[in-house]
């Protein structure tokens, strides 16, 4: 079959690297892509993953059967009710437009969770309208104080503050404006303390699913957990403490709720379900859903999917999942992020980049690269290549992927050194 993926970053290289692997895949189209996925398929860069006219014409001149969301924003925008409507017999694999409201409405996210009983933090939403109810709310809560702007911003619309008096002022600038309309409704919630893992659900709409393997995040710039937020510094797969007794209660008391849940509420739910899960002293809790693969967890969980990826997001995308076989496979993935130095503030683009063809025992994906006017491939983004490797243990899976990283070099690298440290102890 012939696939249009949509997306640039290292998630659609590791979606495009696995689905090459596949018998079934005749051509596949990466819109955008990077410097990177032309090695998978052919880019088209010129095709915006938001322009649903021209996807509509690039689908009926290149006999396109399906459709792969990579980022979450095709999906917000309602690229499954816009093609359901003129193309029935296009896959697509992503969910409608209210089913991405899980991720694109933190709001909508937790009046689903509060439906369905799924465990998540206590919270309230507030509105310019009810501001001074806000703040009362805040007075009411024990510090840190957790705010969310409501809709999508970036990854930047989460603030944990420690001081009240700062909290009450950050939700007044949140409700005036500070994300602009994301941030017109603001969701207080409880603070949990625990470690955090990412758990992937691919669901067929007709309570058929699959749960790809588990992987953990590093979403600080600096070592320690230290810094800014950033999209993702790397990832490890599988995470240790996520272990059979854990999952067995994520898939009771999360999965099957979410899966069902969608059903009952009528949302055509095809395509790759992220919880954001939190572990609070062994009991899994949703910090949030996303509707899409995480990115850089993806770039992890890929190595350990053994199963035919096209096979199983056509059958999720025609509704049946039900006899389909994902296994995991049972070594350790690790990838570390190379980012541009400056990131996640500014930072150059178009540096040249230069070893990559001397990494043998990683997997190179790419994310913010792409071959310029010369053929040479620079940097085009703040999260450049990710790294990743397959061993027996988190020690030597990183270990791998340091050594990959050291015969890459482009002017200001960054990466954390401390990938995976954490679950070592
Ligand atoms: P979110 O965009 O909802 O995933 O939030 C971003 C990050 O903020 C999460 O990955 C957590 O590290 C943190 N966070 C969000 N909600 C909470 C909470 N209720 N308690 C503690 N940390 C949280
Ligand atoms: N790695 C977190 C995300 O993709 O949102």
């Amino acid at each position: 079959m012939n696939i249009l993926l949509l997306g640039s970053g290292g998630r659609e290289s590791a979606l495009a690297w696995k689905m090459r692997q596949s018998p079934l895949l005749d051509k596949l189209f990466i819109a955008p892509g990077n410097g990177g996925t032309g090695a998978y398929g052919t880019n088209v860069a010129s095709l915006s993953p938001l322009d649903f006219e021209a996807i509509d014409r690039f689908v009926a001149d290149n006999d396109i059967d399906m459709i792969v969301v990579g980022n979450e924003d095709p999906l917000v925008a309602g690229i499954r009710d816009n093609f359901a409507k003129c193309r029935p017999d296009l896959l697509i694999v992503g969910p409608c437009q209210t089913g991405a409201m899980l991720e694109g409405s933190k709001d909508f996210a937790k009046q689903f969770m509060m439906r369905h009983g799924i465990p998540t933090a206590a919270y309230r939403s507030f509105t310019a309208d009810t501001l001074d109810e806000g703040l009362e709310f805040l007075a009411s809560l024990k510090a840190p104080y957790v705010l969310k702007a409501d809709g999508l911003a970036a990854g930047k619309g989460v603030l944990i503050i420690d001081n009240l008096e700062e909290a009450r002022q950050a939700l007044r600038e949140m409700l005036g404006g500070m994300f602009g309309k994301s941030s017109a409704t603001v969701v207080i919630e409880e603070f949990l303390s625990g470690i955090e893992c990412s758990v992937f659900v691919l669901t067929d709409g007709h309570g058929g699913y699959r749960v790809l393997p588990v992987a953990k995040d590093y979403k600080r710039i600096g070592e320690g957990d230290t810094g800014l937020n950033t999209g993702g510094m790397g990832a490890i797969s599988p995470v240790p403490f996520a272990d059979d007794t854990f999952m067995e209660k994520v898939t009771k008391r999360i999965i099957l709720p979410t899966v069902q849940g969608l059903i009952a509420d009528g949302i055509d739910y095809r395509g790759f379900i992220f919880l954001g899960l939190i572990n609070v002293g062994g009991e899994p809790m949703v910090i949030e859903y996303n509707v899409r693969m995480g990115d850089p967890e993806t770039e992890a969980v890929m190595l350990r999917v053994d199963a035919d990826l096209v096979d199983l997001m056509k059958a999720a995308a025609q509704g049946d999942l039900a006899d389909k076989e994902l296994r995991h496979n049972p070594q350790t993935a690790a990838t570390v992020m190379m980012v541009s130095g400056g990131y996640p503030g500014d930072y150059k683009k178009g540096l040249p980049i230069s070893g990559t063809e001397n990494v043998t025992e990683s997997t190179l994906f790419h994310a913010g690269t792409k071959l310029d006017a010369e053929g040479q491939l620079v940097t085009s983004g703040g999260r450049v290549i990710a790294v990743s490797s397959l061993a027996d243990d988190i020690a030597s899976a990183v270990a791998k992927s340091f050594a990959s990283v050291e015969k890459i070099s482009f002017p200001e690298a960054y990466y954390r050194r401390d990938i995976g440290r954490d679950l070592m102890k």
